[in-house]
């Protein structure tokens, strides 16, 4: 008899943790800094204010640091994980990979180690890759992290961006579980077509054409507006995907955690799905969009402040450059 899905998929979160820089950047400080207001970036975004890394907030170093609190929480130690995956499109190197700064910090040395680049949907992604590895071999310990540092990715004069990012790191450790618990779906997609709505070439550096050219290459670029549409349009798609995968009804999600890049998005979303808007957990007011972090981040803190019992059933959504986007559904 062929397996369901529900019968395959078995990734279950032990822990989970998260980082964030010291310094915080507030709406009311980039008005000095570019033509904006609190006003327009409140309104249009949700955002209040943003973390920035500085010396010793490195990627990895976020990452490391939110992968010792899962740890912590898993009652785990770092010898005891299998691998290291880190979401992530802004490591502090191009190689090594984030994941082997971080195996390195932590002393993980039984594990292995890379990265993946999937933007903002690099948690998503890492989730489902987690779930493969646990399907095969269920007694894995998997340090799941989305780490970015876009600060140093975003051009400081280019106020259609540079008012949106922020840094931080959130991490998870995942390991197999009874059917019908943990992952119960993941529907993951990408089209790389549209990669010029949402982009960032390589370093100047790398590419001599653009050596010389300020702000040529070497930062994100976004049509934000149409970024937004695509957003709203493929996350609600993957919703349906997984919940009717599942046979899970939309009453029955007791929390939502979206990728937070503009609260707008999210409203619209939970418009769209007709969610309450109540269900979705929202914190990108204090951190912006954090990327790959923006989940694990949410999950981190929905977690620590204990609004997760067992049994509930979340609902993950992401969206982001690529592109790529997709949903999972968990029972915690
Ligand atoms: O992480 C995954 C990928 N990213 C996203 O999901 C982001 C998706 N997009 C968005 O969140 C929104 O499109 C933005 C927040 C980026 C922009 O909001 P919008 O309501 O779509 O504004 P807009 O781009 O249509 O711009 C409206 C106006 C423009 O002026 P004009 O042409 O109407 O005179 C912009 O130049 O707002 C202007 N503007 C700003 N004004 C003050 C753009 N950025 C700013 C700013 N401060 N920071």
């Amino acid at each position: 008899m062929p397996l369901l899905p529900t019968d395959k998929m078995k990734s279950f979160i032990l822990g989970t943790g998260s980082a964030l820089p010291v310094r915080i950047l507030t709406n009311a400080e980039l008005e000095t800094m570019v033509e904006t207001s609190d006003e327009w970036i409140s309104t249009r975004t949700g955002i209040k204010s943003r973390h920035i890394s500085g010396a010793g907030e490195e990627t990895s170093k976020l990452a490391g640091r939110a992968a010792a609190k899962a740890l912590e929480m898993a009652g785990l130690t770092p010898l005891d994980l299998d691998l290291i995956l880190v979401g992530t499109i802004s490591s502090e190197m191009s190689m090594p990979s984030c994941a082997c700064l971080v195996q390195k910090d932590l002393g993980a040395k039984n594990a292995f180690a890379y990265d993946l680049n999937a933007a903002c949907c690099g948690f998503l992604y890492g989730l489902d890759m987690a779930d493969s590895y646990l399907c095969r071999r269920p007694e894995m310990k998997i340090m799941l992290i989305g780490a970015e540092t876009l600060s140093s990715r975003v051009d400081w004069q280019d106020r259609n961006t540079c008012v949106l990012f922020g840094d931080g790191a959130g991490a998870c450790v995942v390991s197999g579980a009874a059917p019908g618990s943990g992952m119960l779906a993941s529907k993951l997609h990408a089209d790389g077509n549209l990669y010029k709505l949402l982009y960032m070439d390589s370093a100047r550096g790398m590419n001599p054409a653009l050596a010389n050219a300020r702000n040529q290459g070497a930062f994100i670029k976004m049509s934000g507006r149409d970024v937004f549409k695509y957003a709203v349009r493929t996350m609600a798609g993957s919703v349906k995907e997984v919940l009717a995968q599942t046979g899970i009804k939309k009453d029955e999600i007791k929390m939502i955690i979206p990728h937070q890049a503009n609260r707008r998005i999210i409203n619209s979303l939970l418009e769209h799905l007709a969610i309450p808007a109540e269900k979705a957990y929202v914190n990108m007011t204090k951190y912006g969009n954090t990327s790959a972090a923006s989940i694990p981040i949410a999950l981190d803190e929905a977690n620590r402040k204990g609004l997760l019992e067992p049994g509930d059933i979340l609902l993950l959504c992401a969206f982001g450059g690529g592109f790529t986007w997709g949903a999972a559904v968990i029972r915690w």
